[in-house]
């Protein structure tokens, strides 16, 4: 079908002849002339362009989910329901006001305005959101819209409000009876710079054929960090894939102590999962990004994607991961420690896709935290992470996995302070052999994160700073605190 068709406030739309990589906020404000949405850095840390999109792919109940229409390519919204600030009044005057919009009115959340539209569309997923039950998540649910002018706490106030409320509004009349699966997709347009062509299989065949006859695809998923190549970097994609269309993908199952992840799983979706069952990926998942990169962003993507700063990867590897590839000929496994062979650069082969993650929860009494440094606390990219595991039986080390993102040209285990770790006392003399053995580990580079002394230091701390953090709890799960304050440190 060489159209892609959705929905806007309900209304059907139909995109032809549109680049591929025009993103949904290009298509907004141009063709439909839907302004309301505002574009502030179209780089997916502002949320001035916040709207909501119904996620029916994850299994269970569709689900309403802010995302940044910044980075969303026009493709990844074939046959889904899109809503805008313009799409949420249902009539005239304040008596029209959509409940989060009169919220908003009501704590004086709005100065200049020129983020209200992005804070109300956040405020619409969190009246249909069940899950707010801790004031961090409701911070949490807020952190990627940004506002210079009104200050943070009328907009909380106003969030406090509505989150959950689940009211009778548009976007309610708007969900379907039963979900359609996610339709199949071949679009392809010839623009100034070339031909672009844009698949979304629906079953494995279909997209092992494309990956054979168009070897130089690229995958895309969230498009969260493709979406920048495009609004950045101008890049010019000439064949695109999406996986959002195998089932297979969306599935997260836990069975005992064994998960299994799939590749398309959405981070929110793992951060809730894990939020008490495997602190150290919670924990991690909570500076990932803003809500809105997490509801578009994928495990498969970010672990895909091999960057050595890659949050997720440092804690995979900790837990041991295996990583399931799928081709023509069936399913293999990569154990974590073989996964990432280079520079942005995963052992799958052509032709293979990373189906999903599989890992086992720590057992009971192993001490497991993972840390995220970078220049702001939230939302922003790491200097350094770390995911630090030991196993101490009777006093002594029987086994230590300390890994690193951030430090090599891939996430890295800091095998030199392993061994200085291994048969020796569980002691805050063994962590400081451990930490001067880091320095044998890694020649960090310098560059505007860091220098190679700063990463060198960070990295020596963090596990100086394990010792301490499970001293009280094995696998400390971040306080119960608002996420946006600081309490000097303390634990709620
Ligand atoms: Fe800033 Fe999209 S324009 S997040
Ligand atoms: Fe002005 Fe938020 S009201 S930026």
């Amino acid at each position: 079908m060489d159209c892609v068709t959705f929905h806007v406030n309900g209304r059907p739309t139909t995109v032809r002849d549109v680049s591929p990589t025009t993103t949904l906020l290009q298509y907004l404000r141009g063709p439909l002339r839907l302004s309301g949405t505002k574009e502030g850095c179209a780089e997916g840390d502002c949320g001035a362009c916040t709207v909501v999109v119904l996620d029916t792919e994850a299994p269970g109940q569709p689900r309403w989910r802010a995302v940044n229409s910044c980075l969303l390519l026009l493709p990844l919204l074939h046959g889904k329901q899109v809503f805008t600030v313009e799409g949420l009044r249902q009539g005239d005057g304040d008596e029209g006001l959509h409940p989060a919009q009169r919220a908003l009115v009501e704590a004086l959340g709005s100065q200049c305005g020129y983020c209200t539209p992005g804070v109300v569309m956040s405020m619409v997923e969190a009246c249909h959101r069940t899950d707010l039950d801790a004031p961090w998540k409701l911070d949490d649910q807020m952190c990627g819209n940004l506002c210079r002018c009104t200050g943070y706490r009328p907009i909380r106030e106003a969030t406090v409000q509505i989150a959950g409320s689940r009211p009778q509004d548009r976007l309610r009349e708007a969900e379907p009876a039963t979900p359609s699966p996610q339709p199949g997709l071949e679009y392809s347009t010839v623009g100034v710079r070339g031909a672009q062509r844009f698949w979304i299989p629906t079953g494995w065949d279909a997209l092992f054929d494309i990956l054979e006859a168009h070897p130089a695809h690229r995958f895309v998923q969230g498009a969260t960090d493709l979406g920048l190549d495009v609004t950045k970097h101008g890049t010019h994609f000439e064949a695109l894939v999406s996986l959002q269309g195998l089932d297979d993908l969306h599935r997260l199952t836990v069975d005992g102590a064994r998960w299994s992840v799939g590749a398309g799983v959405k981070l929110a979706d793992l951060e809730h999962a894990t939020d008490h069952a495997v602190p150290p990926l919670s924990r991690m998942l909570r500076f990932f990004g803003s809500r809105q990169i997490k509801n578009s962003g994928t495990v498969g993507g970010n672990v895909c994607n091999a960057s050595p700063i890659g949050d997720l990867a440092p804690v995979l590897l900790a837990l041991g991961a295996s990583f399931v590839a799928r081709g023509r000929d069936g399913e293999r496994t990569i154990d974590a420690d073989d996964f990432f062979v280079g520079y942005r650069k995963t052992a799958l082969q052509p032709g293979e896709v990373l189906a999903r993650i599989e890992f086992e929860t720590p057992p009971e009494g192993v001490r497991f935290a993972s840390y995220k440094v970078s220049k702001r606390r939230e939302m922003d990219i790491s200097a350094v992470s770390a995911a630090l595991r030991v196993s101490v039986d009777a006093g002594t080390i029987t086994d230590a996995r300390f890994v690193y993102g951030g430090m090599a040209a891939t996430p890295a285990r800091a095998r030199n302070a392993e061994s200085a770790a291994l048969g020796r006392p569980w002691s805050a003399e063994t962590l400081e052999a451990c930490a001067a053995a880091i320095a044998t580990d890694f020649q960090p580079m310098d560059d505007h994160r860091g220098s190679a002394w700063y990463r060198a230091t960070v990295a020596a701390n963090l596990l100086r700073g394990f010792f301490l953090d499970v001293k009280e709890h094995p696998m400390p799960r971040l306080p119960d605190r608002p996420s946006g304050t600081v309490l000097g440190g303390a634990r709620a």
